[in-house]
């Protein structure tokens, strides 16, 4: 009987064995198993997987059993079931995410830990929620403070945005859901974004609009790109086989998956021989079958207009991807919302928010000094989680700012609330009335404003039209100012904007868009039970005549309507005000504590490095305050008579200390003989020219405690 138990046993073993195709066997080696189905696939299969056959999703092989590749917006969170065939939401009854602070939010903590846990968290509820792909992080450079979607993407610099894209991806990534960035490359304004053809230097490109990208590749490990709208030198991104086929597939040796943005593919044979390997959201065709990367793919191969191994090459791709994700065996479960998440987008904002002025003290509150609270302003109630564009969110809920200050406050401290100003011009006046009458008899006023999601606001598809805060903010601002000096601004904001008011206010707060949990964030950074820690990922300029596009005029910004020139090449940000000289409203890396920090004498353990090598930098930081905080030690490099014009300074390593009062922690940093170099337009390639450099170290751009030199050779 056990004998023909085991024999009955074996046999079946066997069996089971012989019958799992190598494709789907997960003990195989994935370029086996990629090169298995490929064989039996047939070529309708490998073109059917080029193409959406949803809104959301692209196919599987349904006769092999390989599933299809499910696909969510956005950076933030996961954005509700959108209908399978149209741009309406699903209204679905369990889809209600956790929202997360904006992409700019989490660059303001500068702290790369919290990227990888934002990362891991949101990777969680993409999982939970069966989508393999998410459609972010953006890491798209900050260039004009009117580009509709900086708030989703990580501020002006390239080394800050690597630094926080990396660990967010491979957060995204442990859950077997693929990260797709974006937007490659140059997206960085909503104006014309579909049409608009940007020019720039091989060196723009190197020092600043590719490496963020190149970093979430390489060190990153980003598993999908998705092409932008834009055209590159003439070519759309995702017909563009200079950026997709050889410096993406082929220099970075990048082996994921190019996604179109959605109507971002314009021509079969620009598709096919560009690179992109998915076409999504293609409009204006009856159905899926009449997509460029469907039926006129099929016929032009069948034809022999177009070889075969560029099919085999996207479904490759294509295949990896579904192995790794929707075809992944062991790959977690995920976590949809929970304490655990709302702690955490909480924390993020709390990380993130950055206290830009705090004159005379008066943040945190003096609660015991204060019985009542007047919270005025149209972003002291409402939801910036919906509207935006791709990025909003159906949130589990969002505490708004007044709510916040309720929900810590109330009963001991009166908070009451003044809208102060509309986005409906009839009703200011009587609202502007209302609040200054509400202002005068408070102990102090809480302004709430900045911008919102409105089309034309911190919105995609089309950009700003200024600088300025809209509604009549300013002068609602000057108006409160003559009832009550002790206004505190709370900007809810993605972008820059002009401060007329800035030296009759005693204090303000940049809050970018801080996610469910941001009303809470606010109010615990206001009574001082968090202490803020947020620097500035991009510079406040003064006034947009200041910002290096306006310089040079339209066709540096917004183009003349099919050319944009990025004439201000590499000086972009801090770059340019630093370099010309021209003071900031607030600088890049700026940041204030309620506590203050000094930097001791830094220490280098060499004076010179040579190509290969690296320097480590040690500061000793001590918090001369009675109030625990984090500090953010900065190291900017410049060179000194460089034989090539190069930026004042550039930031190249940062680290995020802790420090408890009266102590002192030491921030250790390493330079690489690679943060030295320089991308020459005459050699067309990376320099490392020998010669002094300086090491400039500080918590801001503008605020340099201590330089050091070094040699390079
Ligand atoms: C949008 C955006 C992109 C988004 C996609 C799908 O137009 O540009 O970021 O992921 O379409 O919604």
């Amino acid at each position: 009987m056990l004998v023909f138990l085991a024999a009955f046993c074996l046999s079946n073993k066997i069996k089971a064995q012989q019958v799992i195709p190598i494709y789907r066997n997960e003990k195989v080696s994935i370029e086996k198993r990629i090169e298995n189905a490929l064989e039996l696939m047939t070529l309708e299969e490998k073109v059917g997987l080029c193409h959406a056959q949803s809104k959301f999703s692209s196919r599987g092989v349904p006769r092999l059993g390989i599933p299809e590749l499910n696909m969510s917006d956005g950076p933030h969170g996961i954005r509700a079931e959108m209908q399978w065939d149209k741009w309406e939401n699903a209204s679905w009854t369990s889809d209600s995410c956790t929202a997360f602070p904006s992409l700019n939010c989490l660059a303001a903590s500068w702290n790369s830990s919290l990227a990888y846990e934002y990362g891991k968290a949101i990777g969680e509820e993409a999982r939970y929620r069966n989508k393999s792909v998410l459609l972010g992080p953006g890491v798209n450079i900050y260039r004009t403070p009117l580009n509709g979607r900086n708030f989703e993407y990580m501020g002006e610099d390239p080394r800050l945005a690597s630094e926080m894209a990396v660990p967010y991806i491979k957060g995204v990534q442990t859950n077997g859901v693929a990260a797709c960035l974006k937007h490659y490359i140059a997206n960085n304004q909503e104006t014309l974004r579909s049409s608009i053809n940007v020019e720039m230097s091989d060196r723009a490109m190197h020092e600043i609009y590719l490496p963020a990208f190149k970093a979430a590749v390489l060190q990153g490990g980003a598993m999908a790109v998705m092409g932008a709208y834009n055209k590159f030198r003439g070519e759309f991104c995702n017909e563009n086989s200079f950026l997709l086929n050889k410096i993406l597939k082929k220099d970075w040796n990048f082996h994921g998956v190019v996604i179109s943005d959605w109507n971002g593919v314009h021509s079969t044979l620009g598709a096919a021989m560009g690179g992109v390997d998915i076409e999504m959201g293609t409009e204006g065709v009856k159905d899926y079958s009449e997509y460029y990367l469907a039926n006129p793919f099929l016929k032009k191969i069948q034809s022999g207009a177009i070889d075969m191994k560029v099919v085999n090459d996207k479904t490759r791709r294509i295949l990896k991807t579904i192995f790794l994700t929707s075809m992944n065996r062991s790959k977690p479960f995920g976590i949809f919302g929970g304490e655990e998440h709302t702690n955490l987008s909480r924390k993020i904002a709390e990380q993130g928010i950055v206290l830009l002025k705090n004159h005379q003290n008066i943040l945190p509150l003096q609660l015991n000094k204060i019985k009542t609270i007047a919270v005025i302003g149209d972003n002291g109630t409402r939801n910036q989680l919906i509207g935006g564009g791709s990025s909003e969110l159906k949130a589990k809920y969002e505490i708004s700012p007044l709510q916040g200050l309720i929900n810590r406050l109330s009963p001991k401290v009166n908070v009451l609330y003044a809208k102060g100003y509309s986005l409906k011009v009839e009703e200011q006046s009587q609202l502007k009335k209302e609040a200054i009458e509400l202002a005068a008899n408070a102990d102090v006023i809480i302004f709430v404003g900045g911008l919102n999601k409105e089309l034309g606001q911190d919105c995609e598809s089309i950009d700003r039209q200024n600088m300025k805060l809209p509604y009549g903010q300013d002068e609602l601002i000057n108006e409160l100012l003559m009832v009550n000096k002790k206004i505190v601004v709370v900007l809810v904001s993605g972008n820059a904007v002009e401060m007329p008011w800035i030296n009759d206010v005693p204090a303000l707060l940049q809050s970018w868009y801080p996610g469910m949990e941001g009303g809470m964030a606010i109010a615990h950074i206001l009574c001082g039970d968090v202490n803020p820690s947020g620097k500035l990922p991009f510079t406040f300029p003064k006034t947009l005549s200041d910002t290096p596009p306006n310089f040079f005029g339209i066709t540096a910004y917004p183009g003349n309507g099919t050319d944009v020139i990025y004439k201000e090449d590499i000086y972009v940000g801090y770059r340019w005000y630093d370099t010309k000289k021209i003071d900031p409203l607030f600088p890049f890396g700026y940041g204030l504590s309620y506590t203050t920090f000094e930097f001791g004498k830094a220490m280098l353990n060499k004076a010179t490095i040579k190509k290969g090598e690296a320097i480590t930098i040690k500061i000793p930081v001590k918090n001369k305050g009675k109030l625990k905080g984090e500090e953010v030690v900065q190291v900017y490099i410049s060179q000194i008579n460089p034989t090539e014009d190069r930026p004042s300074k550039e930031l190249k390593t940062f680290k995020k200390l802790l420090i408890n009062s009266g102590e002192i922690r030491d921030a250790v940093l390493t330079l690489y003989s690679k943060d030295f170099e320089y991308y020459s337009n005459k050699s067309k390639g990376w320099k490392l020219e020998s010669g002094k450099y300086s090491i400039s170290i500080g918590n801001s751009s503008k605020n340099i405690t201590e330089v050091l030199n070094v040699n390079v050779n």
